[in-house]
């Protein structure tokens, strides 16, 4: 089985530390990276994808430095970037060839292989259509579909569902789950609902250092007496919200119920509740989130 080994990898870009040694292994599944911006996140992914070096440390895949495996490492590998160019004057169908040209994929090959992937990604009816002229979700489909011209085994994507709306996230987190078996997937977001669950583990990122890797099943136990609900009058919220990490407010007639985070029972009236992973995400990420 396909082995990804980060051993003690940092990143520094002149002052600033984005990375701070970090470490873990990966085999086939999705994971899923989250952390506030800023937290490294794509400082990491860019670093799996050798697009760029770790400042020190290094990437194995199967015990072999990805540093050294060059092109062995790439025809391995499908990355979509968070900021991908796309060229908006080429159509659909032209600018895969275009990319696959560049993977150094023989042409008749090429062809077929588009074609497979614009009906996995349900673009096919739009492959003569310029890639300026798409939606937010089909450019993405394009971004996922050209990072698997080559049947990669390792796939990238950067928040692949920033800008998305509902629908369109759902359905591309259908797609990156039909195409995760027998591959490592890796997905970095700041939307918990994108990976709930997709993702077999969760890398919780913050401040460039790798906090928590755990199932999310794990993680919310770990929430376990931290959530609770309270019904209160609408003249006490102010007060709760000073002391406690609130995550939702819910009109009740008169009363709200008012749902929040805390180590110890915030109240008498308090009862705890079952978390879940938008809790975790405000566990771990409240005060970077509002800067
Ligand atoms: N090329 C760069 N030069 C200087 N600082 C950078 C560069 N790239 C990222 N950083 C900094 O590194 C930190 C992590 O950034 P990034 O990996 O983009 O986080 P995320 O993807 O989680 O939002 C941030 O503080 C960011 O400003
Ligand atoms: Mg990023």
């Amino acid at each position: 089985m396909l082995k990804l080994s980060i051993e003690r990898v940092s990143k520094q870009f002149g002052h600033k530390r984005a990375l701070e040694s970090i470490t873990c292994e990966l085999t086939e599944g999705v994971y899923g990276f989250l952390g506030a911006n800023g937290s490294g996140k794509t400082t990491l992914m860019r670093i799996l994808a050798a697009v760029s070096r770790p400042s020190s440390g290094r990437v194995l895949c199967d015990g072999e430095d990805i540093g050294l495996m060059n092109e062995r490492y790439r025809d391995l590998l499908g990355y979509l970037p968070q900021q991908m160019g796309l060229y908006k004057n080429f159509t659909v169908v032209k600018f895969l060839l275009y990319i696959a040209s560049l993977k150094g994929i023989e042409k008749k090959k090429a062809e077929a292989k588009v074609e497979e992937l614009l009906q996995i990604v349900h673009l096919t009816e739009e492959k003569r259509t310029k890639v300026g002229k798409l939606s937010g979700g089909m450019k993405q489909r394009v971004g996922i579909a050209q990072a698997l011209l080559n049947d990669p085994k390792i796939i990238i994507v950067d928040e692949p569902t920033a800008g998305l709306d509902p629908k369109e996230r759902i359905r591309f987190r259908n797609l990156l789950s039909s195409i995760s078996s027998e591959r490592i997937v890796l997905l970095s977001t700041h939307i918990v609902s994108d990976i709930e669950y997709l993702a077999k583990e969760l890398l919780i990122m913050k401040r460039g250092m790798l906090i928590q890797k755990a199932q999310p099943q794990q993680l919310l136990e770990g929430l376990t007496n931290k959530v609770w609900t309270i019904l209160v009058r609408p003249e006490e919220i102010s007060t709760l919200q000073a002391r406690h990490k609130v995550s939702s407010l819910i009109n009740h007639g008169e009363s709200i119920m008012v749902r929040m985070l805390s180590d110890y029972k915030p109240d008498p009236r308090a009862e705890a509740v079952q978390p879940n992973l938008e809790d975790l995400y405000l566990y771990y990420f409240d005060e970077e989130a509002e800067k």
